[in-house]
């Protein structure tokens, strides 16, 4: 599985460069789930383009909102199933630490939206916590928003060091390797009925050191930023992640 988050970035114009781009250099023999989110704006005319011929190419969102109704700027759950979005990424570290989310509201948004569509929880430690050897501690406690959830598979955990995001530094794959099982293995042990979760990774992927990531284990895919923002890039990774599975 491998994701692609724009975040805020994109117009009509660099939509139209990146599917062109995207559709000339992708390799279509295997196939991997794809998931492409765009900023929600762009959802609907991503939607039109010739990607939605490919099965295996999925159109999300970025975020939900915990509910409908009085919530200026916010997009729902079900607004993002009537538009047949796939999956849903949830609890990205810019969520928590710009708009100030807890573990509470990420919670009432997988309830929200796991049963529903395929969710994408995002776990990580900062740099400062990683330091200080504290890992293991942060994911567990992030990871307390599945105890007791119901989940029927369509819970996929990313974990995104905070330090390693956007900033060219990594965990090494070994280490990745570690956190993941260690990740599968508490998501088992805390949901209700025992889901054993892909796990991708995210933070700096690109298509250098994609292959490092791939061939380890517990690594079952990659959550790209800005790498994905180029439709090219982000072919040659697919491309890559398949050849390595
Ligand atoms: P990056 O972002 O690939 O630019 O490091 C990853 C993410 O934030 O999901």
């Amino acid at each position: 599985m491998i994701i692609a988050n724009w975040k805020c970035n994109g117009s009509k114009a660099m939509t139209n460069t990146w599917v062109n781009n995207f559709l000339t250099n992708y390799d279509e023999t295997k196939k991997a789930f794809i998931g492409i989110a765009p900023p929600s704006i762009y959802i609907q005319r991503l939607l039109e383009t010739e990607l939605n011929k490919l099965a295996e190419i999925n159109i999300g969102s970025q975020d939900i909102d915990i509910s409908s109704g009085a919530r200026t700027g916010a997009i729902s759950s079900d607004m993002i199933l009537d538009f047949d979005c796939k999956f849903s990424i949830i609890g990205h570290s810019e969520r928590r630490q710009l708009f100030n989310e807890t573990n509470e509201e990420i919670k009432q948004k997988i309830l929200k939206i796991a049963k529903k569509t395929i969710t994408i929880l995002c776990v990580g430690e900062t740099r400062e916590e990683n330091k200080n050897d504290q890992t293991r501690d942060i994911l567990k406690k992030q990871l307390e928003v599945v105890k007791d959830i119901e989940l029927n598979n369509s819970l996929v955990i990313a974990y995104e060091p905070v330090w390693a995001i956007g900033t060219g530094n990594t965990p090494t794959p070994n280490n990745i390797n570690e956190i993941h099982k260690f990740i599968k293995d508490v998501v088992q042990s805390t949901s209700y009925n025992s889901e054993y979760p892909m796990v991708l990774y995210g933070g700096s992927v690109n298509q250098e050191n994609a292959k490092s990531f791939f061939k380890e284990e517990f690594v079952d895919g990659a959550l790209i930023g800005g790498a994905s923002l180029d439709g090219k890039e982000f072919a040659n990774i697919i491309n890559i992640f398949n050849e390595t599975n």
